[in-house]
Formats: structure tokens, sequence, C-alpha cells
């Protein structure tokens, strides 16, 4: 089981949990993930989503070997599923950074509503590291949030970031001890069940109606550049060097 979901007390959870491959995401679990989120909207009994990882790492991203073998195809693959069901969900989000968010790790976290980060996690978009873009309209969001010369660093350079740097940049919402973090999401989500649902739905909407109208242009050009680069001989010597566990030598491109 790579994604366990449970729906308690008007809060459907969704747990990352393939901790021996520090929750790399496959295309099952993107699929697992997409469903979980579609079937939270439809269910009246769901008042929030609540998305978490493991102690000590929410998600290291895409499973770079699926990056090599399967990588994803359009707005069909799983993982472009996923993301639009994040993106279209009319109901609260809320992320429990638990550890390590690396790639679409954060990246995901743009698109939810309430970020919780634990007190140990790193924070990272290496995109460029593994010969890759940004994605999911990161490009767009991250710059808008922190300034370009903030964005720049995280992005081009890919460098990681702290919790409280993520509060300080308006990214999350604030920083809990590791062994809190979860529940305190988890509380925080559970606040929705006293409100009404339809003026949460209203808000959530009017507050995203901006991105609504940039994001998609955005996330598409990204998408191609993203396709076209996954297949680039700089992503393979990324790749590869991860799995033999050796620094990569981009000297040659
Ligand atoms: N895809 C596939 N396998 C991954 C993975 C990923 N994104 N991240 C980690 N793993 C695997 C490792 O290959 C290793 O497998 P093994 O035990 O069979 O050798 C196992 O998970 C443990 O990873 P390891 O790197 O030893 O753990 P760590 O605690 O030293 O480091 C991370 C944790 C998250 C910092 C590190 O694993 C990492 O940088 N992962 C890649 C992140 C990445 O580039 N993601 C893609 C972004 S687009």
């Amino acid at each position: 089981m790579t994604i366990r979901t449970a729906t308690l007390q008007g809060v459907a959870t969704i747990e990352i949990a393939r901790p021996e491959k520090k929750n790399a995401l496959t295309l099952a679990m993107y699929q697992a993930m997409a469903d979980a989120i579609n079937a939270a909207v439809a269910d009246p009994a769901v008042r929030a989503v609540l998305i978490t990882g493991q102690p000590g790492i929410f998600t290291s991203g895409n499973d770079l070997e699926d990056f090599m073998q399967r990588p994803p195809q359009g707005a069909d693959s799983p993982v472009y599923r996923f993301m639009r069901a994040l993106l279209d969900c009319d109901k609260p989000v809320v992320a429990a950074v638990t550890g390590a968010a690396v790639g679409i790790g954060t990246t995901m976290l743009l698109h939810c509503d309430l970020v919780y980060v634990s007190d140990e996690a790193r924070l990272a978009m290496p995109f460029v590291s593994l010969g890759l873009v940004p994605e999911f309209a990161s490009s767009l969001l991250v710059p808008q949030l922190m300034g370009h010369v903030k964005a720049a660093e995280k992005l081009m350079l890919g460098e990681p970031f702290t919790g409280s740097d993520a509060v300080d940049c308006g990214l999350a919402n604030a920083v809990l001890p590791a062994g809190e973090v979860v529940n305190h999401a988890r509380r925080m989500a559970e606040r929705f069940n006293g409100l009404p649902p339809g003026a949460v739905r209203d808000t959530k909407r009017l507050m995203r109606a901006a991105r609504q109208a940039s994001v998609p242009p955005v996330m598409q050009a990204e998408g191609e550049i993203f396709s076209q680069r996954l297949r680039s001989p700089e992503a393979m010597e990324a790749f590869q060097a991860f799995f033999q566990k050796r620094k990569p030598d981009f000297s040659k491109f």
C-alpha cells in the first residue's frame, strides 16, 4: 500500500506511504491521489482534504525510475490527472509537510490552501539539477510569491529551503515540531466542519479566480518543455547519476 486514504470527521486524508523509497511518487500513486481527491469532492460528508506523508519525508517527488522508463505523456498522464484534481478541488486542501518535500512535493503546496511544515522539513525544487524545468505553474507562482531573485535561488539554483523560509515567503502557514505537524494540520482541517461549506467553496473559488486564467497556459508551456527535457541527454545524465550514487557531470553539454 503506497497511498492510504481514510475519511474521518469530515476530513479525507491522503497519506503518502512508501518510506523505503522516500515516498517517491509512481504513476499508480498519482492515480490513487487523483481518485482520492475526486472522491472527496463528490462526498458531501467531506469538508476538507488533508495530504500528508511519513515521519521525516513528505515526498521525494516523482519516482526517477518512472521518469526514465515511463515519462508522463501529456494531459492524460496520472501526474497531470493528480494535479488537475488538486487544482479543481473546490474543498479546502490542507498539507502536513512531515519532512523533505522535493520537486512536485513542493510544487503541489502552491496549489493547497493551508500548509503546515515540520521543523525538520527541507523543501526543494531541483528541476534544473535534473535537466528539467519547473512544472505546474511554479515558474509563474513562485516568482509571484517571493519575487524574482528569491525564486531564482529556488528554481534556477535549486537551493533547498526550510519551513521557516517557506513561512517567510508565504508558501506555508506555520512550522510545527515534527511530532505535532500532522495533528495540527488535521485540527485546522477539522475546523471546516463548523463552517458553512457553500461559503467556504465560493470563497476558495473567488480567491483562485485570477489564477484560473493565468495558470493553464503556463502549465501547458512548462509541460511541453518538461516532456522534451525528460528525454534530453542532460536529464539522462542526472537520473543515471542519482541511481549510481555519484555527482552528475554536465561538463560535456
Ligand atoms: N525516485 C526514485 N527513487 C528514489 C527517489 C526518487 N525520487 N528518492 C529516493 N529514492 C530511493 C533511493 O534510490 C534509495 O533507494 P535504494 O535504497 O534502493 O538505493 C531510497 O529511496 C532512499 O533514498 P536515499 O537517497 O538513500 O535517502 P536520503 O535520506 O539519503 O535522501 C532525499 C533523501 C529525498 C534527499 C533523496 O533521496 C533525493 O534527493 N531523492 C531524489 C529527489 C529528486 O530529485 N526528486 C525528483 C524531483 S523532480
